[in-house]
């Protein structure tokens, strides 16, 4: 494997998801350092479906990169070359250092890790971004309570299985949604959810009915279209609809598909409430502590689908949209 600096970059915007033509691969060399700045080894790289909007040409809670650019993505690493006081050489961090084998970038938007505490992987995943998504959706907004009924969307997924691990700590009854029999079987036999639902095989409604014969007070929801409008049909009065994401509608996010049952919010005087991750930044150090806590007295199961090699981003990313990963899609770099 090459050895020189490696970078996968935007050739333009894609028409639907992405093709091999979407990224471009260069060996351009490392820019000197300014003030300010650090050099990150980038050890791992994460791939995630919001990734679609970051190379949309609209603004969406974040800028999109423009073509040409170095693909925007989390990753983590030791510093190697610092010209800041904020982080030393051989302090390990984690931001956005993109898909690139070394990253300069403005110290101030890295965060220290530490890799005491965790594998790398687990920081990119259970103890990462996705790892707090599915922690604050579903304490913070979801907020589930013993005996209610919690259904939750690509629930084998990072920040599916994080939120209904979490949902199930707090007593509920948890039921998870997944594409196939292996990934159900995950959801029962290793996560010890309440049942499983493949979307893939039947009606998702009639599912919903028999899995959870007492109605939804909490759905969170990872997929949008047809299942969010299967939910909507069978929650409680109260009931909290969380939107983390919509990744069905993904395709072309200018015509993503609203719920044609929406009217039940009304009568159920229910509540639905979107998020980022960025609403709970400043709260990060209070999941890393809780959720670091549940990893190592192995209540709390994860699991991370680790490809190997810078290159393998364009296909990594299409797994994501066919379900070919199972738990946190990573790139060891
Ligand atoms: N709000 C936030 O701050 C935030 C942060 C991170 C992620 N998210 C969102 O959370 C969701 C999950 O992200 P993740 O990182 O945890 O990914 P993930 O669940 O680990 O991987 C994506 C999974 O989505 C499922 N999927 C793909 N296409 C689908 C479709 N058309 N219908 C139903 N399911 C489909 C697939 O699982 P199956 O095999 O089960 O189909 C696939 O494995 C995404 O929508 C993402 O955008 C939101």
């Amino acid at each position: 494997m090459s050895t020189e600096p490696t970078q996968i970059r935007l050739v333009d915007y894609p028409e639907g998801l992405a093709d091999d033509t979407t990224w471009t691969t260069t060996h351009d060399p490392t820019p000197e350092l300014l003030d300010g700045q650090i050099e990150v080894d980038v050890r791992i790289v994460s791939v995630d479906p919001g990734m679609k909007g970051w190379i949309s040409p609209w603004r969406s809670y974040i800028d999109p990169i423009r073509p040409g650019e170095v693909m925007r993505a989390f990753g983590i690493g030791p510093v190697t070359r610092s010209a800041s006081d904020r982080h030393a050489v051989g302090d390990v961090v984690t931001g956005f250092t993109g898909v690139q084998t070394t990253a300069v970038v403005d110290a101030r938007s890295m965060r220290p890790v530490d890799a005491d505490l965790a594998p790398l992987e687990l920081h990119m995943s259970v103890l990462g971004m996705t790892g707090f998504t599915g922690y604050f959706g579903m304490l913070d907004l979801g907020r589930p309570e013993p005996g209610q009924t919690v259904v939750v969307s690509a629930a084998s997924g990072a920040v599916g299985n994080v939120a209904a691990q979490v949902a199930r700590h707090e007593g509920a009854r948890v039921v998870g949604i997944a594409g196939g029999a292996a990934k159900c079987a995950y959801l029962t036999d290793e996560l010890g959810l309440d049942a499983a639902i493949d979307y893939k095989t039947g009606s998702v409604g009639d599912a919903l009915d028999e899995a959870c014969p007492d109605g939804i007070d909490v759905y969170f929801d990872n997929v949008g279209g047809e299942i969010l409008d299967a939910a909507l049909m069978r929650i409680n009065r109260k009931a909290r609809i969380v939107i983390c994401g919509g990744i069905s509608q993904y395709g072309d996010m200018t015509s993503a598909a609203g719920p044609t049952n929406y009217l039940q919010l009304i009568s159920k005087s229910a509540t639905m409430v979107g998020f980022t991750m960025l609403d709970y930044l400043h709260r990060i150090p209070e999941a890393v502590a809780d959720l670091a806590e549940r990893v190592d007295d192995g209540t709390l199961v994860h699991r991370q689908h680790v490809l190997g090699g810078i290159e393998s981003f364009p296909e990594a990313f299409r797994m994501l949209f066919n379900g070919d990963n199972h738990g946190k899609l990573l790139i060891r770099v």
